[in-house]
């Protein structure tokens, strides 16, 4: 099969588009929710580090990857990867890969979308006036009366699920570029007005920068670099496809390397704003850094309780946290879509209608298991802790380690040079370096170092 010229999903309108959307999927729920409370189970400084560390010399390289071969295969990620390795005269078995990403995709968007239900419960809760002079317990059974309900966590679930096919039915462009446009910089002024609360807590403000930046190596585990390594990927959208399919409808003309380096300062300046507002109020109110995927829930509510305006700028947060949410959901059931549509040439409604209920019924494992599941355990976890570390912490990565080599070693040098040839040519030269050794490596020592084979 020979690659069109073009997406038959249309193209970005501008380079710009291309940055809001790739912003838009990368900073979701994993900059505010996930972020803090892994950093805080993890033990802070060396895991932030470490995450640090992962952004700049896997995420970046990958990133330009990703991009770098939808635009070239302008398709969905299976058939990208089936026509560029048939191109390079290469088996066409990569094409597997694309599955594998559109698989995560979904296992993704499960729980992901279960977690955006809370967070749309919470703009209610918060308008409605209900954290006003709230104290650390009365937030932390606010939490859990909405987490053991499993009608109302199963009624948001399906609210976020519905509205996002709705926009997914209509297209990547209808629905999103409007959104992430005015949404995003919005959602940035209340963080900022948040850590400017959370700064005035003098001393526990202190307290949460040296816990965020202040590296204690004894605190990190082989199991924690993992963590940190599969939140790079999670947080950039990477190892799935979701930036490929993105790169799929990017304009020829546009440098690859500075769109990659945007969006991965963008994102990363989320999640440690999101880490500077929560953890002065971890400090200050005596609660754990350990509390796990209520982190935010427990805390946030506390600033909103005691800021003038709270309950209007509490709402705010959490819906604009719910558009967030959104535009990393569409772009995780994209790559779903984008095949659907281009192998079983089925219509984008139907495609949204059958993909867009399967995530919903995969996704009532994840509302058990904060409830009358919660004693399902397998491997240790419950159902959502599996799906989690399944997807983020070995899903992404192997699919970026399989990216890298795709990238670095099973196209030609000529292909990639034809790609990157707007690119300054030092730019070029460190991202090959990067993609062949570097990031496989990586990848590998620290996977293997889990399994105990290394270090
Ligand atoms: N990057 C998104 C977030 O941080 C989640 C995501 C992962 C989106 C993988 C797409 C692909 O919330």
């Amino acid at each position: 099969m020979s690659r069109p010229a073009k997406s038959i999903h249309g193209q970005w309108s501008s380079r710009w588009t291309f940055i809001l959307a790739a912003t838009g999927s990368a900073v979701g729920l994993g900059n505010i929710w996930k972020f803090p409370y892994i950093a805080g189970e993890n033990g802070g400084g060396a895991f932030v580090l470490v995450y640090l560390l992962c952004i700049a010399c896997i995420g970046i390289p990958l990133m330009m990857a990703e991009i770098m071969i939808g635009r070239r295969g302008r398709q969905n990620p299976v058939n990208s990867l089936r026509s560029i390795a048939e191109e390079e005269n290469k088996p066409r078995y990569w094409r597997y890969l694309g599955w594998s990403g559109v698989l995560a995709g979904f296992l993704i968007l499960s729980y992901y979308s279960v977690i955006a239900g809370q967070a749309m419960a919470y703009i209610f809760r918060s308008f409605s006036g209900v954290f006003e002079g709230v104290t650390a317990d009365g937030a932390r059974s606010i939490y859990s009366a909405l987490t053991g309900d499993p009608e109302r966590l199963l009624a948001w679930h399906t609210v976020f699920m519905v509205f996002t096919m709705v926009i997914v039915a209509r297209g990547v462009k209808g629905g999103l570029e409007k959104s992430v446009k005015f949404l995003m910089p919005a959602l940035l002024v209340i963080l900022l007005l948040l850590v400017g609360f959370s700064a005035n807590t003098g001393d526990y403000f202190n307290q949460a920068i040296d816990f965020l930046f202040k590296p204690d190596f004894s605190k990190l585990t082989g199991e924690g670099v993992l963590i940190a390594m599969g939140h790079a990927f999670f947080t950039l959208s990477l190892g799935m496809g979701a930036i490929m399919v993105y790169g799929s409808y990017l304009p020829k003309n546009t440098s690859i390397a500075k769109v990659s380096i945007t969006i991965s300062i963008a994102d990363t300046m989320v999640a440690l704003l999101a880490g500077l507002a929560i953890f002065p109020l971890v400090f200050a109110n005596g609660l754990e850094t350990g509390a796990g995927p209520g982190l935010i829930f427990q805390t946030l509510p506390i600033a909103f309780g005691h800021m003038a305006g709270g309950a209007f700028f509490g709402g705010m947060f959490f819906l604009l946290l719910v558009f967030a949410a959104w535009s990393s959901a569409i772009s995780l059931i994209e790559p779903a879509i984008a095949w659907l549509v281009e192998n079983k040439s089925i219509s984008r409604r139907r495609a949204s209608v059958y993909a867009g209920f399967a995530t919903w019924l995969l996704g009532l494992l994840t509302v058990f298991s904060f409830n009358i599941g919660s004693h399902w355990i397998l491997f240790g976890k419950t159902m959502f802790e599996l799906l989690d570390y399944l997807t983020a912490n070995i899903m992404l990565p192997l699919g970026g380690l399989a990216i890298a080599i795709f990238s670095g070693w099973i196209m030609s040098q000529n292909s990639t040079q034809e790609e990157f040839a707007i690119e300054y040519p030092v730019f070029y030269r460190l991202w090959r370096i990067l993609i062949r050794y570097i990031t496989p490596a990586a990848v590998s020592i620290v996977f293997l170092n889990v399994i105990g084979i290394v270090g």
